[in-house]
């Protein structure tokens, strides 16, 4: 679910306040879009940061950083206050102000850190089974002009790494990957994010969460230093390790930096989540599997994880194959389900995007995917009667939206 619909994040249709209107009867059950995995030991390692007195970027940060890092099988991991800055700061500190070549099937936050970076967002299609960008489309508009492609691994599934990997190494591009929806996701036994400079979010309906906040990864040790001095107003060396030198009081700034840091705070929550990652990813996969069975096959296409990948199931995300989308979810709602689509419009197809970059894109599989898809809830506390509560309306929905 993107940042900007918070009223997803635990909270049912049936909660929104109706502007005026008597509330509707609240259905008998409610399963949101998600809740994320949170309990007494975020709150313990919370609350000993506060009683430490360390509130800002420190060493929680650390200890963060590293447990990520080597989870993935990368040098260096910097902590951030979201997978948007992460994005940014991805191309940023990379030089990146030409054409970068990336899905339209996104959340509007991929493309947006293009712009932001000076760059010019060049739409690809993606594959109709992941959702993901199909390289074929990439190699078709590549142009002179292109500088860095960013495939985005949607709902837990990586992209076709390999082949895109190939395409940027044979043409000397920067491969930023959009991990947000996928911590934990593989493809050919490799982790997502290890591929090129990957890019994370902690959003609280991502596979880790700490409320906010993201995570860049990278083997460069140059990239690494400059993204963290960017990320810290432009000053080399962060608060923490300064305190530890001789004069603490120097701060030379050797960019013109921003504040994006993630706090010692939010870190803690983030090592917390780090231990329980590997479980929640399965329980997320076990209720994937569950919604396999129970859903009609008939009226849904389900996701599909293609051989030697592991999907990390951020999202369920199931296309409809005839009907009223539209009417489905109202009915899902109804029956206190956060149904939700990620996403439609595409990013070509919003306004801002039509308004820069016109509406000439070819994206016939983008648009066909914006138009079906339904998002069903899914979260590692998610009881097995939920799974089957959903399946069932589901299953019913579809039939009377026909
Ligand atoms: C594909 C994708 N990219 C980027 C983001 C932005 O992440 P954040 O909210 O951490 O900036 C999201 C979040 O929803 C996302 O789904």
């Amino acid at each position: 679910m993107p940042a900007s619909e918070p009223e997803n994040v635990n909270v049912s249709a049936a909660d929104k306040p109706s502007e005026g209107k008597p509330k509707p009867e609240r259905p008998e059950r409610e399963v949101p879009l998600c809740i994320p995995d949170m309990g007494d030991e975020e709150i313990a390692a919370v609350a000993e940061v506060i009683r430490s007195g360390w509130l800002a970027h420190g060493p929680k940060n650390k200890e963060f950083e590293s447990l990520f890092a080597e989870y993935h099988g990368v040098a260096h991991a910097v902590s951030l206050n979201s997978c948007a800055s992460a994005l940014f700061l991805a191309l940023h500190a990379s030089g990146i102000r030409g054409e970068v070549i990336l899905p339209s099937f996104t959340f509007v936050a991929s493309a947006n850190a293009v712009v932001a970076a000076g760059g010019t967002p060049v739409f690809a299609d993606v594959a109709p089974d992941t959702c993901n960008l199909d390289p074929e489309a990439v190699e078709a508009v590549l142009t002179e002009r292109t500088e860095a492609i960013m495939p985005v691994h949607y709902a837990g599934h990586a992209a076709q790494m390999g082949a895109l990997a190939s395409i940027a190494a044979k043409r000397k591009l920067l491969l930023v990957e959009d991990s947000a929806e996928a911590i934990g996701a593989t493809w050919n036994g490799k982790r997502t994010g290890g591929w090129g400079t990957g890019c994370f979010s902690f959003y609280p309906t991502k596979n880790l969460s700490t409320g906010e906040g993201g995570m860049l990864t990278t083997n460069d040790a140059a990239l690494a230093e400059k993204v963290r001095a960017i990320a810290g107003h432009g000053v080399a060396s962060s608060t923490w390790a300064r305190e530890k030198k001789e004069k603490p009081w120097l701060r030379a700034a050797t960019f013109a930096g921003y504040n994006f840091r993630m706090s010692n705070v939010l870190a803690a929550i983030g090592v917390v989540q780090m231990s329980k990652l590997e479980r929640m990813n399965e329980a997320r996969r076990v209720h994937a599997m569950r919604y396999n069975e129970l859903l009609d096959r008939d009226a849904f296409e389900l996701p599909a994880e293609r051989p030697g990948c592991r999907h990390v199931y951020q999202m369920y995300t199931v296309k409809l194959r005839r009907g009223d989308r539209t009417k489905l979810l109202a009915e899902l709602r109804g029956k206190g389900i956060g149904a939700s689509v990620h996403f439609d419009p595409p990013v070509h197809a919003q306004p801002y995007y039509v308004e820069h970059y016109g509406s000439a894109w070819k994206l016939p599989v983008t648009e066909r995917l914006a138009a079906s898809l339904v998002t069903l809830p899914i979260y590692p506390g998610m009881r097995q009667d939920d799974v089957e509560y959903v399946a069932k309306a589901a299953n019913a929905a579809a039939k009377s939206c026909v």
